[in-house]
């Protein structure tokens, strides 16, 4: 089957186009024709080994898993013998996470995987790009219980994770307030947010208003710039390390003071009721993920030349089984 492999880390020039063997599945395995996956910032750190100690999981020298991908949306192409829960030809979509594995024509998964059968009201080009930001939003969200009413600032408005945050507190009943550039305005309006302080123009850490929760989706701020935002008792949510790889430290010990605090929640490891929970999100029109551009896999060097511009508006597709009469970039 065709791949986009890397056999060592660095730029998206090590990622090249192989013939590889298809994956084996056991007994309680199931086999993915994929039709649709994509690039994320996940994929983008992996194939880079950046930080640095991404090695730790994916290999000191060389990386262990040479074809990356980790979101995606298939056909099931056979099951294992003791699969019950899915069959031949069900369409499916999911995460496959440390496996990775879906930039490839045939993707292998454990039946109890992160992974179900698509939401009935969407392509594989929207259902493959579903799983990720909005694994990492939903995991802030979470953490920082956030309820209808309450107030929350959303810088990065436009990335895979802010795009998926935004719709996620709507859906909650939050009051929304999103930090985007000019252009962007009207699409982050459509996923819910009330108010919009344009990045361009304005500095969103001197808003006048103060808020529940500020989440920062791009790793563009920090808890020091947005404390002076924060309610007495507001959380300040990151989804990166911060620009001193901070954040981890302040969330360990700003809770200690009471007042306003840092969080950066680990994700949970991703499990098949997420995967059915984000079902029901679209099937009930609480959440669509954002698609920016498309690539055919054989461009997948460029797919993530694009995302590591940092500009990528939601998510970039790759198509690897392209639908009759689709477009990639
Ligand atoms: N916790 C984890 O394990 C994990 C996993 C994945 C990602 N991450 C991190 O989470 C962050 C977001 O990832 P992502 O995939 O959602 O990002 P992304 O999609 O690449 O986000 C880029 C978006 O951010 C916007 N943006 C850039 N600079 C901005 C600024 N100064 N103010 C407001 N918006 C700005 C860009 O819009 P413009 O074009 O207008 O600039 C673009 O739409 C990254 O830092 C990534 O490293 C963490």
């Amino acid at each position: 089957m065709k791949a986009a492999v890397h056999a060592r880390y660095g730029p998206p020039e090590v990622v090249r186009i192989a013939e590889v063997d298809r994956p084996a599945i056991g007994d309680h395995d199931v086999l993915i024709k994929v039709h649709s996956t994509t690039v994320n910032r996940t994929d983008c750190g992996f194939r880079a080994a950046h930080p640095f100690f991404i090695r730790i999981f994916s290999g000191l020298l060389r990386p262990r898993k040479t074809v990356l991908g980790t979101e995606f949306a298939g056909v099931v192409e056979a099951v294992g013998t003791a699969v019950t829960s899915f069959g031949v030809g069900d369409k499916v979509f999911g995460f496959s996470e440390w496996r990775f594995g879906a930039h490839a024509e045939y993707l292998s998964m454990p039946e109890d995987g992160s992974l179900a059968t698509m939401p009935a009201n969407v392509t594989f080009e929207e259902a493959a790009p579903s799983t990720e930001g909005s694994h990492y939003a939903l995991s802030l969200i979470t953490s920082a219980k956030i309820r209808s009413g309450q107030h929350a600032l959303v810088n990065g408005a436009t990335g895979a994770i802010g795009s998926a945050a935004v719709q996620i507190l709507k859906s909650l009943g939050a009051e929304v307030t999103a930090v985007c550039a000019t252009e962007n305005m009207e699409l982050v309006k459509s996923l819910g947010a009330g108010r919009i302080i344009d990045y361009r123009l304005e500095d969103f850490t001197q808003d006048e208003q103060t808020y529940d929760v500020v989440l920062d989706a791009v790793g563009k701020s920090s808890f020091g710039r947005c404390r002076r935002l924060l309610k007495p008792g507001g959380i300040y949510l990151s989804s990166d390390l911060g620009p001193l790889s901070q954040n981890p430290i302040l969330a360990l010990v700003t809770p200690l003071f009471g007042g306003k605090k840092a969080m950066m929640p680990i994700p949970p490891k991703y499990r098949q009721e997420e995967v059915k929970h984000l079902k029901e999100m679209i099937e009930s029109g609480q959440f669509r993920p954002v698609i920016d551009r498309r690539y055919p896999l054989d461009q997948i060097v460029a797919a993530y030349r694009y995302v590591e511009t940092g500009q990528k508006i939601g998510n970039v597709l790759i198509d690897v089984e392209p639908a009759p009469g689709s477009r990639s970039a």
